[in-house]
């Protein structure tokens, strides 16, 4: 019997001579024809990836990888106590404690790592990374996935921020009138509430509130052709312990395929699992459908999913907002969501900019 490390050595040989003489390994059937010219390199990203796509356009027009570059540009977001939907100073769990969803697709080596329910480490796209490179698996959760991480170098640090902690705090007695826990109006403190921001990428308006949920995603594609992408969050503020979202589900919160293109996403988690949200984007660009009119389609199937009353308006649409940025081969790109007014960033050379997305809905229509 073959063991898999005698399995690794031969395909290991082989895969010198395919990696010199073929490129990535054979393409699947269907992908649309490739322009022969060279591609011009950009980087895009959901709203909050500013100077994500600038540092990670630096780093692909230098030569470096694809993947490595999506991941330096994403850290930046992931090591920013004020963005509060990602990594450190990420909103936490019921709980009060923060976890933190990832994935990772290196589409030259068809490669794929992801992990979920990650505690108190800054950069969980770092640790999907390493799932990738240095495991036979493609998704760690939990104490495992801290484990993990403590095994590759990573530090255990506490990720609230006193912003954080205050947010969940005050989330927690305005929970129930009748339990023990004081309002800031109640405790006589005089401090502002705190005001959540929407930043255009996925509110959740339910019956006590609204519901925050931000992510980055980032997508590169460099003079070859050759793509990569990162999803990262802290996921759904104020989540029971243990839930997943979209983001490092490889299929729904990320999906990069070499041949034909890449995509994240941002928003609600649970519709773009439902519909498989990034690997549908990328086989309708397969089908021929430039980046844009595949992430409204995509949408379109999230629309048709939210079947309970509950997450819809009076309109009977999404009371919830689900964003795409895709790219293809050709280094065309475009974002979408189903309400008006997301923007998305992107950086091909000079100053990073934001750009429009496309919508199905509009907003106060
Ligand atoms: N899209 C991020 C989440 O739902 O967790």
């Amino acid at each position: 019997m073959t063991s898999r490390r005698d399995f690794l050595k031969t395909s290991a040989g082989v895969g010198v001579g395919a990696a010199v003489g073929m490129g990535s390994p054979r393409s699947l059937a269907g992908a649309p024809a490739v322009l022969p010219h060279r591609v011009a390199p950009v980087a895009i990203a959901s709203g909050n990836g500013m100077e994500a796509v600038a540092t990670a356009f630096r780093a692909v027009s230098a030569g470096g990888d694809t993947l490595d570059a999506a991941v330096e540009g994403v850290n930046i977001v992931e090591r920013d106590p004020n963005d509060r939907s990602v990594g450190y100073g990420g909103r936490p769990n019921l709980d009060g404690v923060v976890q933190l969803d990832s994935s990772v697709m290196h589409g030259p080596s068809r490669g794929a790592g992801a992990v979920a329910c990650l505690e108190g480490i800054k950069t969980p796209s770092r640790v999907a990374v390493d799932v990738m490179r240095y495991t036979d698996h493609v998704l760690l959760v939990g104490k495992g996935a801290q484990r993990f991480a403590v095994s590759m170098g990573h530090r255990v640090e506490d990720l609230l921020t006193e912003g954080t902690r205050r947010q969940w705090i005050e989330w927690r007695a305005r929970m129930s009138a009748t339990d023990d826990y004081l309002t800031p109006e109640e405790a006589g403190l005089r401090v502002p509430p705190f005001e959540d921001e929407d930043d255009g990428m996925g509110m959740l308006d339910s019956h006590d509130g609204v519901r925050p949920q931000g992510t980055i995603n980032c997508n590169v594609i460099n003079q070859d052709g050759d793509l990569s992408g990162v999803t990262t969050t802290s996921g759904l503020a104020w989540k029971i312990p243990g839930r997943v979202g979209d983001s490092p589900i490889v299929g729904a919160g990320l999906y990069v395929d070499n041949d034909v293109g890449a995509c994240g996403s941002t928003g609600r988690g649970e519709a773009v699992i439902k519909t498989c949200g990034s690997h549908s984007v990328v086989e309708l660009m397969r089908s021929g459908m430039s980046p844009v009119d595949a992430c409204l389609e995509a949408l379109r199937r999230v629309v048709t999913f939210t079947a309970e009353e509950r997450l819809r308006n009076e309109q009977g649409r999404p009371g919830f907002n689900v964003n795409y940025y895709a790219v293809n081969k050709n280094g065309e790109y475009g974002g979408a969501a189903i309400w008006s007014g997301a923007r998305f960033a992107v950086c091909s050379g000079g100053e990073s900019r934001r750009e429009d997305s496309a919508y199905l809905f509009e907003r106060g229509r």
